[in-house]
């Protein structure tokens, strides 16, 4: 990397380098007082927390934001609940690896919990525990990949509750996620809503794949 490039791109690029979960924390751990300022800007454009907070509020369900209970996975510095609040959200959860991250999240008050969980692993929750799950900016390079991370994001949603994730372009097929779709979709688990293309950090050229899954009734 350059060295003039902005801390952001010299700490995505850490972060997306990374082969461990320890060296992941590493980088986020340090990267918790200064990624607001440094995605938030201008420059780098990260739309994907308002874009995945705005459709999974309007997802038709049986029920309204107000009345939903949210887990936020990966939630970082707290940027989607944030979102999800605007949208009328009241219960958020969250999870993240980063317990600086997380006592950013804290800051923000829009979390009803927060807990420091490594999705590379299965949680510690209990199954159908929320109505509507989101997860952005997590499924990415030297990040968390698809098993059992999707799995286990739709054992904790409701029969009929929605998963919606952001997966990076460049892994959807190379790094199993469209195969564990395919996979969850064959088993009867799921229902895919929707697989669509949308910008994701604009000033990085980045692409995600905006991913909603229902969680099928007789799952
Ligand atoms: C690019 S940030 C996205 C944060 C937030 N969702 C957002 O959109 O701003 C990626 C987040 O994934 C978290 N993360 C990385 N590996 C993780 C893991 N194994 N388990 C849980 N969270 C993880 C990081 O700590 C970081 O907060």
């Amino acid at each position: 990397m350059h060295a003039s490039a902005p801390t952001s791109q010299l700490y995505l690029s850490q972060a997306r380098a990374t082969k461990s979960v320890e060296d992941c924390m590493t980088v986020y751990d340090k990267w918790a007082a200064t990624y607001n300022d440094e995605v938030g800007d201008e420059a780098q454009s990260y739309v994907a927390p308002v874009l995945v907070a705005q459709a999974a509020i309007k997802y038709k369900s049986s029920k309204s934001a107000a009345d939903s209970v949210i887990l936020d996975a990966g939630c970082g510095t707290g940027l989607v609940g944030q979102a999800l609040a605007i949208g009328g959200a009241k219960a958020i959860d969250g999870i993240d690896l980063s317990a600086p991250m997380l006592d950013v999240a804290r800051d923000t008050g829009v979390y009803r919990n927060l807990a420091q969980a490594d999705m590379t692993r299965p949680l510690d929750t209990q199954d159908e525990t929320y109505d509507t799950v989101v997860c952005v900016g997590t499924f990415t390079l030297g990040h968390v990949g698809p098993d059992p991370a999707l799995r286990e994001l739709i054992r904790v949603t409701r029969k009929t509750g929605i998963v919606v994730a952001t997966i990076l372009e460049d892994i959807w097929v190379s790094g199993g996620f469209k195969a564990e779709v395919e996979k969850l979709k064959a088993e009867g688990v799921v229902r895919v809503v929707s697989e669509d293309l949308i910008d994701y950090v604009k000033g990085h050229g980045d692409k995600a794949v905006l991913l909603i899954l229902e969680r099928a009734h007789r799952a």
